[in-house]
């Protein structure tokens, strides 16, 4: 038998309509994590597909006036192309119409018919379409469906039907749960399921009334089975079970099922591992029940019409900042790994998208590319260099980043494991900063800058494998931009722990930035300034006036007047374009403090946005750059 496989889950989607952010989510964390395993170099097997037999997809069809199966075919591939648009590599994707499902869902019922845990009576009892539920009348709230994410009205049934005898696994669940400390996760919503499980299980129908629409019991096709009792097999029609023993064997039990914490303990915790129990399966490893996202504030819904796609969302930041759209749908990806705890509620919301965007992706990691590789061809032709030493902080701080992401990663701490790596990208910026190469340049220390630009270069490296998994195609994006040959997907976690693996010589390219910034426009209604000759203290207030260091300086092509310099503020950096390249030749300016207008509006000048204004003497129409009179940290305020 060969090396278990890493099996990995998200919950089948209903095809009623195309996924919006919330149930993205599932998928989107899912595949992170799938590969981030392939780069562990596990053999991964994760999993997605559609729950096609609910009711409510069935009333969705009549009301586009096709056939359920018609609907579910049209749909599926819906589903599909989402999850490409999204960057979601799965490996399977099951439909429960499919025939290799439908024989397991068979099957799995003859098995427990045949040995009692599935029995015939009459059910009478509620039932709540959206969540496909029954409820015991006890457990409705005002007469309305108990789920907290649903509260509709519940439908009366009365009908002949099975029964699945959850109520004889109470006990080996709760042993199960207290013997197995990691499977159910977090663990705040294992009390959940504990206390659920003791306040008594019913047993629970599992075959409804066939009127035109699932998969038939065995042998009498006047009922249907009911569709969560479907649904839940299709983890173990993935894994092979009933078709192919040797491949169930490399891949059952499942070493994590994530999920929304809506279907969490009802659903995945109770009902899924009694079957699995019932048919003498063993539960998998893991289930992780998730947060829910709200959008600016409110529950997503459709009729509130905030249930946004997320590549709509691509769509429009892409608009906004100027990046390429699979670099959007990245960021979006980045947002909701990095925004929450994995297990928590959240909220969307398009200003904290930005703000991650600006402050997260274009400042800290686009910058750290950006500058050293500027730096690279401006000062080494684009070759990297053998470095004169080891940077020993930065590849120290690169092990125990190594260490700290795996850790998170296998305990589903997405959110963990990018603190720890934007750690390192922060550190990588502050070296820079510390070790000045523009300095080193200039007083010739070639040994001292190429170990700075290696070094630099080397944590570009290293975070790019790790946010990979995270950020797919904005990852290739830097792994083009550093130039290394071998592909970006062949890279190996224990090589992202190893400091000094870029090859000298590597040919980087030239840097393009590729998570431009999100400039505000001025809004329109600002009324125009009024003209004085005076101004009081308050408006003198309004200027933000700060001593920035130029870190970069360069001619803007075919304008003889103008320098783009590239300035610090200390924890921010800006680009800013002058009208001084007539008395002041770039190089020079390189280290020099300025005083720079930091809150004047951004114009875009001969191509190149400028975040603020350089101050200078005017003296008969020269300009004299003003600088501090002895040495101002960068960022320093002026009052
Ligand atoms: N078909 C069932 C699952 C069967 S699995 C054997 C189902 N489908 S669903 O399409 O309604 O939901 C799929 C996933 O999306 C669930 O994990 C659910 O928790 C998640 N989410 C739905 N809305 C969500 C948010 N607003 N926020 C986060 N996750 C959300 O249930």
């Amino acid at each position: 038998m060969g090396e278990k496989v890493y099996y990995i889950t998200t919950p089948i989607y209903y095809v009623n309509d195309v996924p919006h952010i919330g149930n993205a989510y599932t998928t989107i964390v899912s595949d992170a994590l799938a590969r981030h395993q392939r780069q562990r170099g596990r053999g991964v097997l994760f999993a997605t597909g559609t729950d096609e037999h609910a009711i409510k997809v069935a009333e969705a069809a009549q009301e586009a006036g096709l056939t359920p199966k018609e609907f579910v075919d049209k749909l599926a591939p819906a589903f599909m192309d989402v999850w490409k648009s999204l960057h979601i590599k799965y490996d399977d994707f099951v439909r429960t119409t499919e025939p290799r499902h439908i024989a397991v869902v068979q099957k799995a019922f003859e098995i427990l018919r045949d040995k009692g845990d599935i029995y015939k009576g009459v059910y009478e009892g509620w039932y709540c379409v959206p969540d496909e539920t029954f409820f015991r009348e006890s457990e409705l709230i005002d007469g309305k469906c108990p789920n907290p994410e649903c509260r509709r009205s519940v439908q009366w049934v009365q009908e002949e039907n099975y029964y699945f005898k959850l109520s004889a696994y109470q006990d080996k669940l709760l042993d199960y749960i207290e013997a197995n400390p990691d499977f159910l996760q977090p663990e705040f919503r294992k009390n959940e399921v504990v206390s659920f499980i003791k306040q008594g299980l019913q047993d629970v129908s599992v075959t409804r009334a066939n009127r035109g629409w699932g998969i038939p019991v065995p042998g009498e096709p006047e009922k249907v089975i009911y569709v969560w009792f479907d649904a839940l097999l299709n983890y173990i029609t993935v894994a092979g079970w009933n078709s192919d023993e040797r491949k169930f064997n490399e891949i059952w039990p499942a070493d994590i099922q994530l999920m929304g914490k809506d279907i969490f303990v009802r659903f995945h915790s109770t009902l899924w591992p009694a079957m699995l129990m019932g048919l003498g399966i063993e539960p998998p490893k893991a289930l992780f029940g998730h947060g829910f996202w709200s959008i600016e504030g409110e529950k997503i819904s459709k009729s509130k019409g905030n249930a946004i796609s997320p590549a709509a969302l691509a769509a429009d930041l892409a608009a906004q900042s100027g990046a390429k759209l699979d670099v959007a749908v990245d960021a979006i990806r980045y947002f909701v790994m990095r925004e929450a705890p994995f297990g928590v509620d959240a909220d969307f919301s398009i200003a904290a998208l930005k703000g991650r965007f600006n402050s997260d992706l274009a400042n800290d990691l686009g910058n750290l590319l950006n500058r050293t590789l500027s730096m690279m061809a401006r000062y080494l032709d684009q070759i990297v260099p053998e470095p004169a030493a080891v940077a020993s902080e930065l590849k120290e701080l690169v092990e125990s980043t190594h260490r700290e992401v795996e850790d998170a990663f296998d305990r589903f701490q997405f959110n963990r494991a990018l603190e720890a790596i934007w750690q390192l990208v922060g550190a990588g910026n502050r070296y820079l900063e510390d070790q000045a190469p523009w300095r080193l340049h200039k007083e010739g220390k070639s040994g001292e800058l190429a170990t700075v630009l290696y070094s630099t270069l080397e944590v570009a490296r290293i975070v790019t494998v790790m946010i990979a998994p995270f950020m797919p195609e904005a990852a290739k994006e830097m792994w083009r931009q550093l130039g290394i040959t071998e592909p970006l997907e062949k890279q190996t976690w224990a090589g992202a722990g190893a400091w000094g693996k870029l090859a000298p010589g590597t040919k980087v390219e030239a840097a393009e930035p590729i998570f431009p910034r999100i400039e505000e426009k001025a809004r329109k209604e600002d009324p125009a300034p009024v003209e004085k000759e005076h101004i009081t203290y308050d408006e003198f207030k309004k200027l933000e006036l700060r001593i920035a260091e130029v870190i970069e300086a360069e001619r803007v092509p075919k304008a003889d007047k103008l320098l783009k310099l590239t300035v610090s503020l200390g924890d921010e950096q800006r680009t800013i374009v002058a009208g001084v390249a007539q008395w002041y030749e770039p190089d020079v300016l390189i280290g020099k403090k300025i005083v720079l207008l930091a809150n004047l509006e951004p114009a875009t000048i001969r191509g190149v946005q400028s975040q603020g204004m350089l101050l200078a003497a005017d003296i008969e129409g020269r300009a004299v750059i003003l600088t501090p009179d002895s040495d101002v940290p960068a960022g320093s305020k002026i009052r």
